[in-house]
């Protein structure tokens, strides 16, 4: 089966061709990091737009890259939730205008989802189940458990920032560019983790909170260079010596996997069942991380952020576990905010 996956919830335009869930035809992702690091974030508005140009282009570079016809294409899914709204509408007004054009069954598909089968794709050894994922992305921080394909229970949740937020806003206060999970990681290369110590939010159960540990390294950089707590976060990076940075980022980076480190040990100790953990999301790009969770699953580097493939891949299992296709002209654009939906 041949599904094009479309993907456009935040600031990734992105298409790609799969086949059976895990042999990857082609996989397209233009970015719009260039138009944000300006910024140091995403303008909704300016996203919308952006998908607006790329979409199609990159639609046909999919296929083209692929050698595949629209009369190959089995099935289309797309990008349904959650995300930016603007960005959103673009994808799966897109999607659904292909579907109805080429006569295609259509899928909304999860974003979270997409992101946990990131990890079936080409992969030799697949997960076994019941598995745990622990989604990390710039919206998201969830430990899910998983008893069979498309069977998503939420174990644990963030109540505040999502741990990817949390590196962008770090980056932010020491000066470093967007996005800023790949920006601490660098400046990290260079930096002593046991510099500062910063606290482990105390969260009951399975739950995550990553406010905290912002506004702790807020107080220390305040600390470290002698201002008040009054003193404009946007100005410290102006007194921060490159040293001074490279440590308060291999601190931060250090002590948030510890913190997602910890929880997932917790959620195997209440899960003994489990066989496997898949690690998902754009933060699970990070090198620390993969280096602190050896037995898990982490799809490849270039699928960990966002992508079309890991839509087509999780759309496919959809259709295996009898997920019926989303009647394109009753497809509900609004994004809703919980993976049961
Ligand atoms: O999954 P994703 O691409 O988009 C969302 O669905 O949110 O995740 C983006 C997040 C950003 O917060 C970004 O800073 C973070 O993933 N990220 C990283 C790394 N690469 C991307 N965080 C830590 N280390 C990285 N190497
Ligand atoms: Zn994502």
């Amino acid at each position: 089966m041949i599904i094009l996956g479309i993907e456009t919830s935040c600031d990734e335009t992105a298409a790609a061709v799969v086949r059976d869930g895990r042999e990857i035809l082609s996989n397209v992702v233009v970015s719009q990091i260039d138009i944000f690091a300006e910024y140091g974030g995403v303008i909704p508005e300016i996203a919308a737009r952006s998908h607006l140009e790329a979409m199609m282009p990159v639609v046909n570079r999919a296929l083209s890259d692929a050698g595949v016809s629209w009369d190959e294409i089995d099935a289309i899914a797309v990008t349904h939730a959650p995300g930016l709204l603007g960005s959103l509408l673009i994808g799966t007004l897109t999607a659904r205008t292909l579907a109805i054009l080429h006569n295609k069954p259509l899928y909304a598909v999860h974003h979270l989802k997409s992101h946990v089968y990131a990890n079936w794709i080409s992969k030799m050894a697949l997960p076994q189940f019941p598995l745990l994922a622990l989604v990390v992305s710039g919206g998201h921080t969830q430990i899910l458990y998983m008893k069979g394909h498309n069977q998503f229970e939420i174990i644990g949740t963030t109540h505040d920032d999502a741990v990817g937020e949390c590196f962008d806003k770090v980056a932010k206060i020491l000066g470093l560019p967007y996005p800023g999970g790949p920006s601490i990681a660098k400046a990290a290369l260079s930096g002593d983790s046991g510099r500062f110590k910063l606290p482990h939010p105390k969260v009951e159960g399975l739950d995550f909170s990553f406010s905290g540990l912002k506004t702790a390294v807020l107080r220390a950089v305040q600390k470290e260079v002698g201002v008040p707590i009054s003193y404009p976060s946007h100005k410290l990076k102006e007194l921060l010596s490159e040293k001074q940075i490279c440590d308060f980022a291999a601190s931060f980076q250090r002590t948030a996997v510890e913190i997602l480190r910890e929880k997932l040990e917790m959620a195997l100790v209440e899960h003994p069942d489990v066989k496997s953990v898949v690690v998902a999301g754009g933060v699970s790009a990070n090198e620390i991380l993969r280096k602190a969770l050896p037995d898990a699953y982490f799809p490849a580097p270039s699928l960990s952020g966002d992508n079309g493939a890991m839509v087509a891949a999780a759309c496919y299992y959809e259709i295996q576990s009898g997920v019926e296709p989303t009647d394109p002209y009753k497809l509900d654009i609004y994004p809703r905010i919980s993976i049961e939906n």
